[in-house]
């Protein structure tokens, strides 16, 4: 681990990959240092990095290390092996986590890659290049989501936003999805305040959106999950903006627990609820929302709090990382090709085959 004040979520170097370890921030800014595919796959699974779009980028890079891990410990050079050992790699990789798409929508770029030459070393020079760009891809992507939301807002009012999880610079290559429609509306003066869930059992609210607001300085309050109603009720949320792991292809979308929740809230109040995401976050071959996979995730991320015991072990709990918010409680999902409005199963086909 290097200490690094210069923070970024990922710093690949052509030989190693550095994440910025998101389970000690804010408090401590540290890198994980990757050198192997296997490095990579237990940093997505143990939560090192996280964030559907920062989980592909990542995983695309591991599967760059496995190439060069091949070339470093094998004076083989037999093709097939190669791909094999690639494969691996990729089959690997896959499992460190079943919800977010966009993990296996890289793996599927990088493993087109295999297709494309028959030598290890330009094979293993493309698949680096391939996870690069990638991930600059993935920058100018929410660049252009943060561009998008502008057209929906009217120019003269600031607002109050609600925000669930992390869906920002961390969660991403950069500049985030959810919170770079944020940034780009700060950018034009159309930010009150933002009001951040805390997001349990993990914190991503807490932790790590606020700590990005902190630093670009955009107004924010952290509320606990359970008083999004009350601000509500208050008239103290104008919209809702959250991130995605899965949009399936009739709309429905899969995010951080408790996202579904906000969604009734915010049809209650009558309140706008927008998704903010990249098309490798839908899903097309996923029909609706009863078919994406919930990831289960460890006991003791409820039963305690930053490493802390709140209840002794005996007491059973439940731990569903993700929940489903259905289409009918979605306003608009705004993407890099443009605002996408119900009905969505005919919507997102139609924007994703546009220019
Ligand atoms: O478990 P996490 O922290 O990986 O969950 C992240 C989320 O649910 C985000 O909202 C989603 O991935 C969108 S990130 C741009």
């Amino acid at each position: 681990m290097v200490e690094n004040s210069n923070v970024k979520t990922l710093i690949w170097d052509r030989k190693t990959l550095k994440l910025i370890d998101q389970r000690k921030l804010p408090f401590q800014k540290v890198y994980v240092e990757c050198s192997t595919f296997e490095q990579v796959g237990a940093a997505i699974k143990d939560m090192v990095v996280r964030g559907a779009p920062a989980i592909g980028v990542t995983a695309a890079y591991g599967v760059a290390l496995a190439a060069l891990q091949y070339n470093n410990n094998n004076d083989n050079t037999d093709i097939s092996d190669f791909k094999n050992y690639i494969n691996k790699s990729i089959q690997f990789l896959s499992s460190s986590r079943p919800t977010a798409v966009n993990l296996f929508w890289a793996l599927d770029r990088v493993k087109n890659v295999l297709e494309k030459h028959n030598s290890i070393s330009a094979l293993t020079e493309a698949l680096i290049l391939e996870a690069e760009k990638i991930e600059k891809e993935d920058v100018q992507i929410n660049y252009k989501i943060g561009q998008n939301a502008l057209k929906i807002f009217k120019k003269e009012k600031k607002l109050k936003i609600l925000t669930h999880c992390n869906a920002g610079a961390l969660a991403t290559a950069g500049y985030g999805t959810a919170l770079g429609v944020i940034r780009s509306l700060n950018s034009m003066g159309l930010v009150e305040k933002v009001l951040v869930d805390e997001t349990r059992p993990y914190l991503q609210g807490a932790r790590l959106t606020a700590w990005e607001l902190e630093q670009e300085k955009i107004p924010y309050f952290v509320i606990t999950d359970n008083m999004a109603g009350y601000f509500m009720s208050k008239g103290e949320v104008d919209v809702v903006v959250v991130g995605a792991d899965r949009i399936a292809s009739n709309g429905d979308a899969a995010n951080k627990i408790g996202t579904f929740s906000i969604s009734v809230l915010a049809k209650y109040h009558k309140i706008n609820f927008y998704i903010a995401a990249p098309f490798s976050t839908v899903d097309f071959n996923t029909k609706s929302g009863k078919d994406i996979q919930i990831e289960q995730r460890p006991e003791e991320e409820v039963r305690q709090v930053l490493g802390k015991k709140i209840m002794p072990d005996y007491m059973p709990v439940l731990n569903p990382s993700f929940d489903v918010t259905p289409a009918k409680n979605i306003t608009s999902i705004i993407t890099e090709k443009g605002v996408v409005y119900p009905p969505f199963k005919k919507n997102l086909l139609n924007t994703f085959n546009s220019l």
